[in-house]
């Protein structure tokens, strides 16, 4: 896990600059507009905020907030001045999603990209308990169990590129699972980046973690919600999703 700067994982600190170019934001429309719709139609009560937990460079964010008044929460500040920029409207909180008191509740929370850094079950307990805390009752958080270890598949590469203002970049990232007992794995970065016709090659490592879907559905109820889950297939993500409504009783 990296500290509350976000340094071990240079995509999030000295490298935060890519981000915005990996993916363009409308890339986030569709998963983005699938899970206002769970919002919508699971919620016990009107939905007026959403607090984007992991919030990253903010490209979820930018379609949450033409339905919601938004929020964002993330470790690094790197990638919130990302997420500032694209969305100067919405307000945020640099916080660990492990450990953290905003001292105040919303209405429905979306989890999703960065719980993949999250390596053990108590900080997955831990982080889904920070969240119930944070819930009003009778709203509604969306999470993916995206890197579960039933659908991990073993030495996966992926490349993307991206071109813009004379910059060329190619994104190659690689997961890796060397030991598919314990609870982590390995995604491996390398970015090409080519300015001016000149090669600059940098790496990142990040650690991150991978459970049963039982394992989720098992402490999403510890941390008290009312889940209901959907299957791989059902969005965009193609992974097992879980509704998670905060009793009003
Ligand atoms: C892939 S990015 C999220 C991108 C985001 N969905 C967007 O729309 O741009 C994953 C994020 O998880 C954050 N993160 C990792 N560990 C964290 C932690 N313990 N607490 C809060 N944020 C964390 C990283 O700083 C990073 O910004």
């Amino acid at each position: 896990m990296n500290g509350k700067n976000g340094k071990y994982h240079r995509l999030y600190s000295d490298l935060a600059w890519l981000w915005p170019l990996w993916g363009s934001v409308e890339e986030y429309r569709e998963e983005s507009e699938e899970a206002v719709e769970l919002i919508q139609k699971h919620a016990k009560i009107e939905v007026k905020t959403l607090l984007d937990i992991t919030c990253g460079g903010g490209k979820n964010l930018f379609h949450f907030k033409k339905h919601f008044d938004a929020y964002g929460l993330d470790i690094s500040n790197a990638m919130l001045d990302n997420a500032r920029k694209l969305n100067p409207e919405c307000n945020f909180y640099l916080e660990d999603m492990r450990y953290y008191d905003l001292k105040r509740q919303f209405d429905s929370i979306y989890l999703n990209d960065g719980i993949a850094y999250i390596t053990s079950a108590d900080d997955l307990l831990r982080t889904f308990q920070c969240a119930f805390n944070h819930l009003r009752a009778g709203g509604v958080m969306i999470c993916y169990a995206e890197f579960c270890k039933e659908d991990l598949i073993q030495n996966k590469t992926d490349n993307t590129v991206s071109k813009t203002d004379g910059i060329e970049i190619t994104f190659i990232e690689n997961i890796y699972d060397p030991d598919p007992e314990d609870d982590t794995f390995e995604s491996v970065m390398i970015y090409l980046i080519r300015e001016k016709g000149k090669l600059r090659i940098e790496h990142d490592f990040h650690l991150c973690g991978t459970f049963k879907v039982d394992v989720w559905r098992d402490l999403l109820c510890k941390a008290g919600f009312e889940v209901t889950e959907y299957p791989k297939g059902a969005n965009t993500f193609n992974a097992p999703s879980f509704v998670c409504v905060k009793s009003k009783y």
